[in-house]
């Protein structure tokens, strides 16, 4: 299966190549490499360091290769700590929400939001134990315009390597006056690759999409990083984070660049978190792969702050979230559909057209890591 002679038609240039064999979205054995050589030492997307703000506040990150907790503690800073006891290893938390401290749900060690272990009832004559050598486990935690991922792997290339020229790319957004108001969750009977290379086509936009968002024209952009993104045009009156015909959009965000207030990027950071750069507002859809077929969605959307503050606010953000929600539910009934496609036989490639280009790399960016 990883032998690179098998994959020599996806590796031609895209007018002559075939997709990835069906067995890339199938077989657990290849995504059991994709989590070796992809995951394991990749960036986990988190969430806004503006949904951490207040002191006490936890996100629990999920992700195959392991759970983390995010948090900000007492004196305001973030922190990332992988989500496990260090008494006999007991996961600490299951959920997001608010606390004072971490207080393990099986013998009550409990540590504060700095990582410290505050006490451990019964430990007094044990030999040799400190709390101060029992802190939390720390992971990578690093961030662009607000925007927070983990890495698992401490010799990991450094978030801001990773992502190379997009928070350049993107600076006129004003990345750091964002906040999060709400997110939206799906889980999805389907591989992750399906997801995130219909993410990077514009192709079925006039089908899949056609009594929502229509038919969209897009052009590829040139990046440097791991990062790749579709650029969608739209006129200088309205964003497209709301319905065509839908008029109650808001202002475009201060100072956008020329090229921002004439259309979108859809970027995806590989090899799964997709951050859509629209005039009005940026919205995250983050993938986590559960396993081959099932893989867990969740978007926010964010506004810049003076918009949050328009007193009709709430009343005019409601066509926002029922784009978010009616267009991906229509994204993720597409690729479950796509997956049970191929689930029910079918051993051959398939070939892309030339609007498919971003999918082409995307798979070949993938084998390059999976292969032998
Ligand atoms: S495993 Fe956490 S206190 Fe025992
Ligand atoms: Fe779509």
């Amino acid at each position: 299966m990883f032998d690179s002679n098998n994959y020599q038609e996806v590796r031609k240039p895209l007018l002559d190549a075939q997709t990835l064999p069906p067995h890339c979205y199938t077989e657990q054995v290849f995504f059991e490499k994709e989590k070796q050589r992809l995951f394991a030492g990749g960036w986990h997307f988190v969430g806004r360091e503006d949904e951490l703000a207040e002191p006490g506040s936890v996100l629990v990150v999920e992700t195959m290769v392991g759970s983390a907790l995010v948090c900000c503690d007492q004196s305001g800073h973030i922190h990332g700590y992988i989500n496990a006891c260090r008494h006999r290893g007991t996961k600490l938390r299951e959920k997001s929400g608010h606390c004072r401290q971490l207080t393990c749900p099986y013998h009550a060690w409990s540590y504060g939001l700095d990582g410290q272990l505050r006490s451990a009832p019964g430990m007094a004559g044990v030999n040799n134990f400190e709390l101060e050598d029992y802190p939390l486990k720390s992971v990578r935690l690093e961030s662009f315009g607000g925007f927070l991922f983990i890495n698992f792997n401490i010799d990991a290339l450094a978030l801001a390597e990773w992502i190379g020229d997009l928070p350049d790319v993107m600076r006129s957004h004003q990345l750091s006056d964002l906040r999060c108001v709400k997110r939206i969750n799906f889980t999805i009977e389907a591989n992750w690759k399906f997801l995130i290379e219909n993410a990077l086509e514009a192709y079925h936009t006039g089908t899949v999409h056609r009594s929502t968002l229509g038919a969209q024209d897009s052009e590829s952009v040139d990046t440097r990083g791991h990062w790749d993104a579709l650029y969608v045009l739209s006129d200088e009156t309205k964003s497209i984070a709301t319905l065509p015909g839908e008029n109650q959009g808001f202002g475009f965000i201060e100072g956008l660049n020329e090229k921002a207030r004439r259309g979108t990027w859809f970027t995806v950071i590989y090899p799964c978190t997709q951050i859509v750069f629209s005039q009005d507002c940026v919205w995250w859809l983050d993938f986590k792969p559960v396993n081959v077929s099932r893989t867990k969605l969740t978007i926010g959307a964010c506004f810049p702050s003076d918009t949050i503050a328009l007193p009709d606010f709430h009343g005019r953000v409601a066509p926002y979230y029922e784009r978010w929600t009616e267009a991906t539910a229509e994204d993720n009934a597409i690729a479950e559909a796509q997956q049970r496609g191929h689930q029910a036989g079918l051993r051959s490639a398939g070939r892309f057209t030339g609007t498919e280009h971003c999918v082409h790399q995307l798979d070949n960016w993938v084998l390059d890591r999976v292969l032998d």
